[in-house]
């Protein structure tokens, strides 16, 4: 059922680091609304935030106004809170992608512990699923993750692929199959999947090429190559690397 509809893997464009930027002056420039009209200008299917605990790039504000004025899709990636469940139940994004967070880490390290979490999860989901907002649990391509996954009723999986980005060689291989299989077993169980984190302009093509995998969410690596060729160039290269992925 979620096998993807056209054989082209869907991009969404992570603009968190827009804000780290403007953060770092805790100024108005850049404006990562105006990123992400860019970013949908240049062939992005959706934008991406994550509203952090400790607010560091993205600020509620953002939020608001990037559901006021984008055209695609808003998904908004949150800690499974109720101070978030409430943000996200007023700002209504198409999709919720729930991930762990800690504070004094530098980026999202790992996936959700779905299997030690289920009873609030449980509670989050059917709060964010009475606001009609469409659920994906972060997790790290292992089957137990994606079976619990099911069980606390989500409608996607976001793979992590953190721990493929890291590495290279066989390692890499081992981590693609992991994700692979992964990718497989979700479909099966009737779960849409998505898939992100570290992916770049060289690592992505084995990801894109995962059939299952309905969309990449991509943010580092577009936003640095954003500050050198623009941010329109950058989303279109990797928009065209991407869909270069089949045929
Ligand atoms: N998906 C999730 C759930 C994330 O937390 C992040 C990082 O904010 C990304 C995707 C994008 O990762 P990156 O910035 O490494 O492309």
């Amino acid at each position: 059922m979620h096998q993807r509809s056209t054989q082209r893997v869907k991009l969404g464009v992570n603009i968190d680091h827009v804000a780290t930027v403007r953060e770092a002056r805790k100024g108005a420039s850049p404006e990562p609304v105006v990123a992400a009209s860019l970013a949908e200008l240049a062939g992005a299917d959706g934008i991406v935030v994550h509203l952090r605990e400790d607010r560091r790039h993205i600020q509620d504000r953002d939020v608001r106004l990037l559901r006021e004025v984008i055209q695609t899709k808003l998904c908004l990636e949150m800690a499974a809170t109720d101070e978030m469940v409430r943000i996200a139940s007023a700002i209504k994004p198409d999709l919720v992608s729930l991930v762990p967070e800690k504070r004094e880490e530098l980026t999202t390290e790992g996936g959700l512990d779905v299997l030690s979490h289920q009873e609030n999860l449980i509670r989050v989901i059917e709060a964010l699923h009475d606001q009609e907002i469409a659920v994906a649990l972060f997790i790290d391509p292992e089957p137990d993750q994606i079976k619990a996954a099911q069980k606390v009723g989500t409608n996607f999986i976001e793979i992590h692929t953190g721990r493929y980005a890291n590495v290279k060689g066989p390692a890499q291989q081992k981590n693609l199959y992991d994700i692979v299989e992964s990718a497989k077993l979700a479909t099966s169980l009737g779960i849409g999947v998505n898939a992100g984190h570290g992916l770049d302009y060289h690592n992505v093509l084995p990801i894109a090429r995962i059939p299952e995998i309905e969309e990449l969410n991509i943010g580092h690596s577009i936003i640095s190559r954003a500050v050198l060729v623009g941010i329109r160039t950058a989303v279109a290269e990797m928009k065209a690397l991407i869909h270069s992925a089949i045929g």
